[in-house]
């Protein structure tokens, strides 16, 4: 449980009460307690305000805003406010301005933009994060930490250059590896010395003004990628080092981006106490785009309940068209947080701002300032929702067979690689796997290739290109041991410094596979081939079909893999599309393009039934269906994402729905964006 003090879901969200006048503060104080609200995180941007000199810091206005929410029952998630410097710390000390990808040195100016090895930055922020803690650390409403904000972007200062050349020698030890390494004799790239290395950027390495992902040289950007995300978890854990002095028991987190591509949130995640992260899909995302993400942030540290730190009450200002959550939507995407292992429900944020960039963007109390809006009505109903929901479902867990592999740093390198396709990205090729279960209401973990897979019956690891150390031994031994192992063109052909594992592709993966890939073929955007599947064996009879395939083919071998789909056109005509390796009492299968979606349904669906993997509960498409378990009693969530009601068929046995209250059995009905919380028998 997150805090003992408050053994709910956690309803709140970012409150900013020092952009507004004192009398205001009282006027929110009633409206918070209308709409059910428990805890507000501040102060997330007011490092200029709690330090308005370098030898000065104030604390008196946050002492009262704080003792106001602890008289009206409001708990607080701490800020440490440090993702926004002041102003005149930038003036004082350039060096917490960061250098960007174009090498141009930035003034001071917006937020999240100090750079992470900066003298100064880090040692004002841990600063101001252990005074916080010292202050506050028996304060009533104290019950999480929730440091910086957002972390993100990469700096390339001179700092950032030297610390990099340490970073390297601490993980080389000599310069001879670096370039081996790097295999920086291609372009007659060796160094001779540490100070020759500069970091890669418009300026030296790359490539393209817009494309940050076209480098000469993967060895170096993905060494870099790296450092950059370490130099900023660095920032995370001077801060968290200083506060866990203070406050040992209470839980610290900083909030995530779910699929953010500059930093490495599996190796962020151990150094926090709980995941958070920030929720901003748009009306166009498809619900299991976001069920993906909020997998992948209860995987980072293992299944453990994650917060869902921000999500917008309704519409945003920073898409390009900000369209308003239709009615009903907010409840719905909160409890498909929730359904996915989420023990909190927070927003951005409680009061809209009067001036400035987020001036448009949706908060609980409106620019109308009262309660008679439709956002608000919505907001106090879910609140009141959650009131009701006690600590029924805190801490239960959601329990899957089936495993996705995720690795940021193979997503980096895929993308980095130049070639064989522009439009070959990372994300959609997880996400299709993703989808076809999520499209067939199977439980899925999302995990890391580092981590352990015996849990599990069926690992998925679409274009998983980097082979790390140990990875191919250990997918051996799962298969070996009775597990299906499914993996994709582009996937076990580097290592991890980009590589090549020579001796035909798909290199590590190669004997487990049983085939080798002597060509990869690139299709044009508008090209596309089959893949036929006709003679197959008798469990796998729904297989059969002609399925479309695009984007990448390749000219695949087979070393004693069973050949079930070959490819339709093109001179590989007739040559392997869909295999399947027996390799002791499991399979490993390879998938040699990407096909359209029916034919991964069809794959998982004939896999998971070979291992008895049953769907959460059946239901109509567009219901998603998922189930946290506590104590031994399994709570099942039905979610309509479709606009109009369905039928559910729950079975004989009355079962209690949480919402509602009201006993259900046989066939019961879910109105349009409607979600039943449906305990076990
Ligand atoms: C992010 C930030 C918030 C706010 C919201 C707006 O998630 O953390 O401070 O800017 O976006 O959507
Ligand atoms: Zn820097």
């Amino acid at each position: 449980m997150l805090s003992s003090k408050l053994p709910k879901i956690w309803y709140g969200g970012d409150y900013n009460p020092d952009q507004w006048p004192k009398e205001i503060w009282h006027e929110d104080m009633r409206l918070f307690r209308l709409a059910h609200i428990d805890v507000a995180t501040l102060p997330v941007f007011s490092w200029s305000l709690l330090q308005p000199e370098e030898e000065r810091y104030e604390f008196g206005w946050l002492d009262e805003i704080l003792d106001l929410l602890a008289k009206n029952g409001i708990y607080v998630c701490l800020a440490t406010s440090t993702a926004a410097h002041p102003a005149w710390m930038a003036r004082r000390y350039p060096d917490v301005l960061r250098v960007d990808f174009h090498g141009r040195k930035r003034k001071y100016g917006v937020r999240h933009n100090s750079c992470p090895n900066s003298p100064t930055y880090r040692h004002y922020s841990a600063e101001l994060a252990g005074r916080l803690a010292e202050r506050y650390k028996d304060h009533p409403t104290l019950v999480a930490w929730h440091v910086s904000n957002e972390y993100g972007g990469y700096c390339y200062c001179d700092n950032c250059a030297r610390a990099f050349r340490r970073w390297l020698q601490r993980r080389y030890g000599s310069l001879d590896e670096v370039n081996e390494r790097w295999n920086t004799r291609f372009w007659g790239h060796t160094f001779y010395d540490w100070d020759e290395i500069v970091p890669p950027n418009i300026l030296s390495e790359h490539l393209s003004e817009w494309d940050h992902t076209r480098t000469a040289f993967q060895g170096i950007s993905l060494d870099y990628s790296r450092f950059q995300s370490d130099s900023l978890l660095e920032c995370y854990l001077g801060e968290y080092r200083r506060i866990k002095e203070h406050t040992p028991d209470v839980p610290v987190t900083t909030n995530f981006m779910g699929t953010y591509k500059p930093l490495d949130y599996f190796k962020w995640a151990p150094y926090l106490d709980v995941v958070s992260w920030d929720n901003y899909p748009s009306n166009r995302s498809e619900p299991w785009q976001v069920a993906f993400r909020h997998d992948l942030m209860r995987g980072l540290k293992e299944g453990m309940p994650f917060m869902l730190m921000e999500q917008t009450p309704s519409q945003q200002n920073w898409q390009p068209q900000n369209a308003l959550k239709r009615p009903g939507v907010l409840r719905l995407w909160s409890y498909q947080a929730v359904a996915h292992g989420a023990d909190t429900v927070m927003y951005f944020q409680l009061r809209q701002s009067r001036g400035a960039c987020e001036k448009f963007h949706a908060a609980v109390i409106s620019h109308a300032g009262h309660e008679n809006t439709r956002t608000f009505r919505e907001v106090a109903e879910l609140g009141r929702e959650l009131k009701e929901l006690g600590d029924t479902l805190i801490d239960s867990r959601i329990e899957a067979r089936i495993a996705i592999l995720f690795d940021w740093e193979n997503w980096w390198a895929l993308e980095y690689s130049s070639g064989p396709s522009i439009d070959l990205k990372y994300i959609p090729q997880v996400e299709a796997y993703y989808a076809a279960c999520w499209k067939q209401n199977l439980a899925v973990d999302i995990v890391h290739p580092d981590m352990d897979l015996s849990r599990y019956d069926v690992v998925l690891a679409p274009a998983l290109y980097m082979a790390r150390d140990g990875f191919p031994e250990k997918i051996q031994q799962f298969v070996e041991a009775g597990g299906t192992f499914v993996t994709t063109f582009m996937s076990g052909i580097v290592d991890e410094n980009d590589l090549v594992i020579l001796g035909g592709y798909p290199g590590a993966l190669r004997k487990l596979l049983g085939l080798w890939v002597e060509e990869i073929d690139a299709l044009f955007p508008d090209d596309e081939n089959q893949v036929i599947i006709d003679e197959v064996p008798e469990e796998l009879q729904g297989l059969k079909g002609t399925y479309s395939a695009r984007l990448i083919c390749d000219v695949v071998h087979s070393e004693g893999a069973e050949v079930l789909g070959v490819f339709g056109r093109d001179f590989y005509a007739g040559m392997p599309a869909l295999t399947r390796n027996r390799v002791g009492k499991g399979y490993a299968w390879y998938v040699a393009t990407s096909p359209e979606p029916a034919l991964i349904e069809r794959l998982i669906a004939q896999i998971a039934a070979q291992h008895g993997i049953a769907p959460v509960a059946e239901a109509p498409a567009g219901v998603e269906v998922t189930r946290r378990v506590k104590g031994g009693r399994g709570y099942t969530f039905y979610l309509n994402h479709n606009e109009t009601g369905v039928e559910i068929d729950l079975g004989e046995a009355p079962r209690r729905e949480l919402l509602s209250g009201r006993t259900l059995s046989g066939r019961v009905h879910l109105e349009g964006r409607g979600v039943m919380i449906v305990a076990d028998a």
